[in-house]
C-alpha cells in the first residue's frame, strides 16, 4: 500500500505557482483574488484564513470581504457587481455555505465566469460537461492532479464516486468521464452502496460521514481517495474511510489530513493564476 501525499504535492504546486507569478510580476501583473465570507461559521472562517495565507505566500493579492449573517442578498449582489468590475481582481470566491435566506444559485450565477476560480458558475460547469477549457472546481481538480502525479491513468478504469454534490461529486464525475473512465456515482438514495464500491478500481468518497467506507466494501488493490473531513468528539480529524481497516487492502490511499485537503488550496492558486493570465492575454499585457 502506498500513501498519496497531498501535502507534499501541494507544496510542489504552490512553489511552481509562486515561480510563475514572479514572471508575471516582472511585466507588472499581480494576480488578485477576492473572497466573500458571509456569517461566522467557524469552519468557513478557518478555510478562508488558510486561503488568504496561501495567497500571500504565492504572491497573490487577496482581499476578504467579511459580511454579517444578516446581510441581504441585494447587498451581496451589489458587492459582487463591484468586484466583477474591479480590474485588479482576477478571481472571485464565495465561501459556501451561505446563510439560509440567501439564494446560493443566484449568488454563484452573478460571478463573472472569467473570474469564477471555484468553477461553480453554470457557464463553467457546462463547459466542464462538454470537455471544454474551463475553471473546474478545486477539490475534484486536485484529485485528478493526484492521480496524474502517481501515474494512475483513469482511462478504462471502473471508478465509483460516493457523494453527488455540485461542488465535488458532479464535477468529479465529469472530469473522470472526460478522462476515459467508466464512472458510477452513488448518493443518499443508492440502494446497495457496497455493490457499487466493491467492483471499483478507484473509489472516491466525499460525503462527510466518518467510517462510511469499510474494508469489506473495497476490492483488493483498489485505489481509495478520501475527500471527507470529519471532526470526532475527541477532536481528531478523520475522513469518510475507515483508514486503518481499508488501507492494508489498497494499492494507493489518501490520508486525512494531508491528502485531498491541501490540494484544494493548491488548485485555487492555480485557477487564480490561470484567470490572471487569461485576463491579461485579452488585455495584451502578457503574451500567449
Ligand atoms: N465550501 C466547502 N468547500 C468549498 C469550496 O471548495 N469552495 C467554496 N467557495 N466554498 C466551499
Amino acid at each position: 500500500m502506498k500513501l498519496i501525499d497531498g501535502k507534499e504535492l501541494s507544496k510542489k504546486i504552490r512553489a511552481n505557482v509562486k515561480k510563475e507569478i514572479g514572471v508575471l510580476e516582472s511585466v507588472g501583473v499581480t494576480p488578485g483574488l477576492a473572497v466573500l465570507l458571509v456569517g461566522d461559521d467557524p469552519a468557513s472562517k478557518t478555510y478562508v484564513s488558510m486561503k488568504e495565507k496561501a495567497c500571500e505566500e504565492a504572491g497573490i493579492y487577496s482581499i476578504v470581504h467579511k459580511m454579517p449573517t444578516s446581510i441581504s442578498q441585494e447587498k451581496i449582489l451589489e458587492i459582487l457587481d463591484m468586484i466583477n468590475k474591479n480590474d485588479y481582481i482576477d478571481g472571485i470566491l464565495v465561501q459556501l455555505p451561505l446563510p439560509a435566506h440567501i439564494d446560493t444559485d443566484t449568488i454563484l450565477e452573478s460571478i463573472d465566469p472569467e473570474k469564477d476560480v471555484d468553477g461553480f458558475h453554470p457557464f463553467n460547469m457546462g463547459r466542464l460537461v462538454l470537455g471544454l477549457d474551463c475553471f473546474a472546481p478545486c477539490t475534484p481538480l486536485g484529485v485528478m492532479r493526484m492521480l496524474q502525479e502517481y501515474e494512475i491513468d483513469p482511462k478504462g478504469k471502473d471508478v465509483c464516486i460516493v457523494g453527488a454534490s455540485n461542488i465535488v461529486g458532479k464535477p468529479m464525475f465529469n472530469l473522470l468521464l472526460n478522462a476515459g473512465a467508466t464512472v458510477d456515482i452513488c448518493h443518499i438514495f443508492t440502494k446497495d452502496l457496497k455493490s457499487h464500491t466493491k467492483r471499483a478500481d478507484i473509489v472516491i468518497v466525499g460525503v462527510g460521514k466518518a467510517n462510511l467506507i469499510t474494508e469489506e466494501m473495497i476490492k483488493d488493490d483498489a485505489i481509495v481517495i478520501d475527500i471527507g473531513i470529519n471532526r470526532l468528539e475527541n477532536g481528531k480529524l478523520v475522513g469518510d474511510v475507515d483508514f486503518y481497516s481499508v488501507a492494508p487492502k489498497c494499492s494507493y490511499i489518501t490520508p486525512v489530513p494531508g491528502g485531498v485537503g491541501p490540494m484544494t488550496i493548491a488548485m485555487l492558486l492555480e485557477n487564480t493564476l490561470k484567470a490572471a493570465k487569461n485576463r491579461n492575454k485579452k488585455k495584451g499585457t502578457v503574451g500567449e
